[in-house]
């Protein structure tokens, strides 16, 4: 494979990087889970091995309620990423989505980079894309190209226009971008699902993007990686860096997207992530209403070292989801989903 060569080879590099060595969560903004606890449960009535992760989502089963969120793509090492990833993916049967797949039509020698189907064949897949890109010479064509290159379940688009603010050149023309999403969704074979960055969408916006055609929100919300500081981290200008720094903290806590969209649309399939540590993270997020939780930074972290703290890692958030279960005497995922297990506490608590 040739060199890293352009700069969204470059662009993506960095994003490893940075986000590795460096210090890119947000800190004052969290993601609200801490405000929820579960009531403890002393005597379960059942078996704690026969407690039950499965879930569906978007037709397709998951033997646990996790996604590794999308990330990386575009790069040798990018590729071996993605390749680790969908491995484990393939191993627990749970989602997964890669990074923004622009590079790979915009270089098509590093497409194989994203293409892990072969790794992950029964997976619940997400190609990914900016949705900007709708406004800079990307159509329907060029989506089914990114579909079909990953053999995916559905196209997430993901919404990140703060960060697009920081990096240079950034693309910043959003405009008429929901008829465009609109007329997408119409068009493509495969799911669209809107996706934030981390810094959250709102429960107006989802209404609106569900009416454009959306099949599925992740609400990717504020109080985990934060993308202003990334991008402040690679920042080529004073002003750049002052902007990333100062939209640190910038967006709608997860806790806080699951509840106000589950509130307005009962029905829609919803991942919660942003800032998501551990399997009580996800299980406080699927007692709110989401249907699956998705993780990035930790699983970035975890292929980076081996695969197997990747196996270590989908093993300790089984293990702790399943434990949310046991005590609080919900044999299942739907169960824990209809249940009272989670309540709203005045002080912030683990
Ligand atoms: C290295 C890295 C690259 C990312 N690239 C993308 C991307 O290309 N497309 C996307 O939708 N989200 C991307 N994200 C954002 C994540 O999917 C996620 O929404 C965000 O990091 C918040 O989750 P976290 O707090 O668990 O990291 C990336 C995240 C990381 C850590």
């Amino acid at each position: 494979m040739n060199p890293i060569s352009s700069p969204t080879q470059t662009r993506k590099a960095d994003h490893i990087r940075i986000c590795l060595e460096e210090d890119v969560q947000c800190h004052a903004n969290t993601n609200g889970l801490e405000h929820y606890r579960f009531t403890h449960c002393c005597l379960p009535e059942c078996d704690r091995n026969e407690i039950d992760l499965t879930t569906t989502f978007l037709g397709k089963q998951l033997l646990a309620p996790i996604l590794i969120s999308s990330m990386t793509g575009g790069t040798e090492p990018a590729g071996i990423i993605n390749q680790r990833l969908a491995e484990v993916a393939q191993h627990y049967k749970i989602a997964m989505g890669v990074g923004s797949q622009r590079v790979a039509i915009e270089k098509p020698e590093v497409a194989d980079t994203f293409a892990v189907r072969s790794h992950a064949p029964d997976i619940l897949l997400f190609a990914n894309l900016g949705a900007v890109q709708l406004n800079y010479n990307y159509g329907l064509d060029r989506c089914l190209r990114i579909v079909d290159l990953l053999e995916a379940d559905a196209l997430i688009l993901h919404l990140n226009p703060l960060q697009e603010c920081i990096q240079t050149k950034g693309d910043t023309n959003f405009r008429g971008l929901l008829e465009k999403i609109n007329i997408l969704c119409e068009k493509l074979p495969v799911p669209v699902i809107a996706k934030e960055v981390g810094n959250g969408i709102s429960a107006t916006m989802a209404l609106k993007l569900l009416k454009a055609g959306v099949k599925a929100i992740d609400v990717a919300g504020a109080g985990g990686t934060s993308w202003a500081k990334v991008e402040s981290e690679r920042a080529e200008t004073p002003l750049q860096r002052r902007l990333g720094m100062t939209f640190t903290d910038w967006g709608l806590p997860t806790a806080e997207c699951i509840t106000s969209i589950r509130s307005v649309a009962k029905e829609v399939p919803l991942i919660a992530s942003g800032g998501l540590r551990h399997g009580l993270d996800i299980a406080k997020t699927l007692a709110l209403g989401a249907n699956i939780g998705g993780m990035a930074l930790p699983f970035l972290a975890a292929a980076t070292e081996s695969e197997d703290a990747l196996y270590s890692l989908v093993e300790v958030l089984m293990a702790e989801i399943t434990t949310v279960l046991f005590c609080t005497g919900n044999a299942s995922v739907e169960q824990l989903k209809s249940s009272s297990a989670l309540q709203r506490v005045v002080s912030a608590i683990a």
